[in-house]
């Protein structure tokens, strides 16, 4: 059965970094029509009323209707330990992380992990998300059963690490090859699943575990392979002295086989010339962890810098080294590192960054984070009034970007009306 959803429509045909605004189409009285999972048509919502009279309407008012939030890099095993009070990267990691991502030996505790995860994100109004798992093969089992069970689209891969970890966490080269291999071929494009090629990041993982991941890679180039990139200084120190051979942090990765087109960078933060031309011919994406990057006291990434250069960029939440599950409040944190960065982000980049832009970093661009017709229906309908403060200051709004924008700043997920996931609806908030 077909459905029409209405509201105020929010698509987009173009980059708003390149096009401005223009980028952006906006219908006050619009309707995506779905059908079979997919979105048939967009357009007014009369029109699409008229020419489609046996579709069951659901009339979302004054509501904004947009593609689905798509989370490029989050690590749902830190779901529990978001908000860990007081360290930096490396201490993080070994206070809180590490320990928290051991008791995932136990299935079950990997499975309540997920489904808890799961509930969070799509009550945020994320309806894809790419992950790291845990070393444990029963994490990535976790989060990809839970996935299909919900009909998302998600990425995941079990997460690699020989050395630099605790008893429990580390395998080998060896291993994390049979293991990422049996776990790829179990699950790389099974129903919307999608196996990523996970080496944690350079300090723990050792020169041959990284080349046995390239050669995985490369024997499965359809795989995006992610991993982390220049966050912290004192980890770029340390990279630095555990590969004295690289040029910088992004040649240990070129050195093994781990820099492609399909390649995610989570942060990216403090990149070196050289790295930034390699990655921009390459065409590889960057993914943007703003909460994370203040939280963990990490850095200022140059979004409008790297945007004007031509690179692929995505956006993230990084939870829980991101101290939010909410892709509003992370628009949000991207915001305010803009304006540290002497750039305002306008609320049409920040809004695609976090449909399109995580899309495109994904490679999955033409199928979600957008509403056109032969989309994916993954689909958040939002309330741009959800709380008095909100409220008050959208109504004096004199365009959309002014009604949207009190939202980005200060929404969460009770602003989240509705969630609709390969055209069914997931989510439904009773007023
Ligand atoms: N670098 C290596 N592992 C991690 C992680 O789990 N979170 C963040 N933020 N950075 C990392
Ligand atoms: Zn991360």
């Amino acid at each position: 059965m077909a459905e029409l959803l209405i509201g105020q429509v929010l698509a987009y045909h173009g980059d708003p970094f390149v096009e401005g605004t223009g980028a952006a189409r906006h219908m006050t009285r619009g309707g995506v029509l779905v059908e079979g999972g997919k979105i048939r048509a967009t357009g007014a919502a009369d029109d699409l009323r008229a020419a489609h009279p046996e579709a069951r309407v659901h009339d979302y008012g004054q509501a904004l209707i947009s593609a689905g939030f798509v989370d490029a890099h989050v690590h749902f095993p830190q779901t529990a330990i978001i908000a860990s009070w007081g360290k930096r990267l490396i201490d993080w990691l070994n206070s809180y992380t590490f320990p928290e991502e051991t008791r995932f030996a136990d299935p079950a505790y990997a499975a309540e992990i997920a489904g808890r995860y799961f509930d969070l994100a799509l009550a945020h109004g994320t309806t894809s998300m790419c992950s790291y798992a845990t070393i444990h093969p029963a994490s990535v089992d976790a989060f990809f059963g839970e996935a299909q069970r919900r009909g998302l689209r998600a990425f995941a891969g079990r997460t690699c690490m020989d050395r630099n970890a605790p008893d429990g966490l580390r395998d080998t080269a060896q291993t994390a090859y049979d293991e990422s291999r049996a776990l790829l071929t179990k699950w790389h494009g099974v129903d919307r699943l999608s196996y990523v090629i996970t080496p944690r990041f350079s300090p723990t993982s050792t020169p041959e575990q990284l080349s046995a991941l390239g050669a995985l890679w490369a024997e499965n180039p359809s795989c995006l392979m992610q991993t982390h990139l220049s966050e912290q200084t004192d980890e770029i120190a340390w990279v630095k002295g555990l590969y004295p051979a690289a040029r910088d942090y992004l040649d240990t990765y070129e050195m093994h086989g781990l820099l492609g087109t399909n390649g995610v960078y989570g942060h990216a933060i403090h990149l070196e010339p050289r790295e930034k031309d390699r990655l921009r011919e390459v065409g590889a994406a960057l993914v943007h962890c703003p909460t994370s990057n203040t939280f963990i006291g990490s850095g200022i990434f140059d979004m409008a810098g790297l945007k004007a250069a031509g690179q692929v960029v995505g956006l993230a939440t990084d939870t829980g080294g991101g101290s939010s599950f909410s892709m509003l409040r992370t628009m949000a944190a991207a915001y305010e590192l803009g304006q540290l960065n002497g750039a305002a982000l306008h609320p049409a980049q920040l809004w695609w960054l976090a449909t399109q832009g995580s899309a495109q970093a994904l490679r999955v661009a033409d199928r979600i984070g957008n509403l056109a017709p032969g989309m994916e229906a993954d689909i958040v309908v939002i309330d741009l009034a959800s709380t008095p403060v909100i409220a008050q200051r959208a109504a004096r709004a004199e365009d959309i970007w002014e009604a949207i924008f009190p939202t980005i700043m200060m929404g969460d997920d009770r602003a989240v009306a509705a969630v609709w996931i390969g055209g069914k609806q997931a989510v439904a908030r009773a007023d």
